[in-house]
């Protein structure tokens, strides 16, 4: 018999579903006696030892089923050695579920913060493979994670939509895209969508260069201005404040977000009139594209072929079209982020973006 553990964990994105589907195909095209526990909305599950006990049928069907079947939650890794309000020792409690289970290896899809955990079970004995989901494509030891080019489509339509509205009323708009710690989705859509100025937080901006960049578009007659901006977008003078002193000012901040922030000190300095679109939640919802779809079959059948071969504590990533096993000691702690300095920068500055630091 093989025992399989499975969870998602952290924010969900589109292709969840088509992973496990490709881990379970993986396995049972293989073996026939393969057994598969899923745990309920992530590490929770395991720490309370809440799953149902699941088949390959589970598993049909949901290739472009967005969310995930298992639910999923935030236990933020910090926490993880913290016991909560109910005295529970986290860590105890999902390898005792494990053993009790009799499992083989747990499966678990996540980022960065998922990772660390996987990375501590690990280290703690347990057998774990992991997958690399997130909108975010901010994985150290992967090119690309599932979930990353479906928000792309997702916020990149919602520049192209914007883009007729702009232009019937001469205005500058705001597009915020997910990404607090990094601009991958921002950048992508960006260009993508054929925004003007593009604002990462690999990139701090500087105001001043900001509205530069629209008055310029005026003057040669161009109707509207549309940034895209990443969540977390950064000022220079932010940027070089302490990181304390800047969560501080964070916590404290007039707006809900860095798009009305933005929107407000815009206006100080120009007459046109300035919107903000925020397609938010939408960017991680509905049905995988295409490329996600490949990519995390992919990866999920590479993770069943370790699984098969008793091969664990690796994450499947992908690095110039290969599914790689990357150790999980490598990617835990590790953010990848935009290189300021990479080509994809400088040829969208040459197509005339501005990334607000010119
Ligand atoms: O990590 C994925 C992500 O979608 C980020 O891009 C975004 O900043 C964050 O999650 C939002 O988190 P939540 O769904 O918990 O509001």
């Amino acid at each position: 018999m093989l025992r399989i553990g499975m969870l998602t964990s952290g924010g969900d994105c589109q292709a969840l579903n088509a992973a496990m589907r490709g881990v379970v195909k993986g396995l049972c095209s293989k073996r026939d006696d393969v057994e598969i526990y899923g745990f309920q909305d992530g590490y929770k599950g395991l720490i309370y030892s809440n799953f149902k006990m699941l088949t390959s049928r589970d598993f049909s069907g949901i290739l472009t089923v967005g969310g995930t079947i298992l639910g999923t939650s935030r236990q933020p890794f910090k926490q993880m050695r913290v016991p909560g309000p109910d005295g529970v020792d986290k860590v105890e409690a999902m390898k005792h579920t494990y053993h009790k289970l009799n499992l083989d290896c747990l499966v678990v899809l996540g980022g960065n913060g998922t990772h660390k955990t996987a990375n501590m079970l690990k280290e703690e004995g347990l057998n774990v493979i992991t997958l690399p989901k997130t909108i975010d494509n901010d994985l150290w030891g992967t090119d690309m994670t599932f979930g990353f080019q479906s928000a792309v489509d997702i916020a990149t339509d919602t520049i192209d939509r914007i883009h007729t509205t702009a232009t019937s009323h001469s205005r500058v708009f705001i597009v915020e895209i997910m990404g607090h710690k990094v601009g991958w989705v921002a950048l992508h859509a960006g260009i993508a969508g054929g925004a003007d100025i593009i604002l990462l937080p690999e990139i701090p901006y500087d105001i001043k260069s900001v509205v530069n960049a629209i008055e310029t578009r005026a003057k040669i007659g161009k109707r509207f201005t549309i940034i895209a901006v990443a969540e977390g977008a950064i000022t220079k003078e932010d940027a070089a404040l302490p990181k304390k002193k800047y969560k501080e000012k964070l916590a404290n901040r007039k707006h809900p977000s860095v798009a009305y922030e933005l929107a407000e000190e815009i206006s100080k300095y120009t007459d046109q009139e300035v919107r903000v679109a925020i397609p938010g939640h939408t960017q991680r919802g509905g049905t995988p594209c295409a490329y996600d779809r490949v990519l995390s079959t992919r990866l999920g059948a590479a993770a069943a072929e370790l699984i098969l071969n008793q091969e664990y504590g690796y994450m499947i990533g992908i690095k110039n079209g290969t599914t790689v096993k990357v150790p999980l000691s490598e990617v835990a702690g590790k953010l990848k982020m935009v290189d300021p300095e990479a080509d994809i920068i400088k040829e969208a500055r040459l197509t005339g973006i501005s990334f607000g630091n010119e």
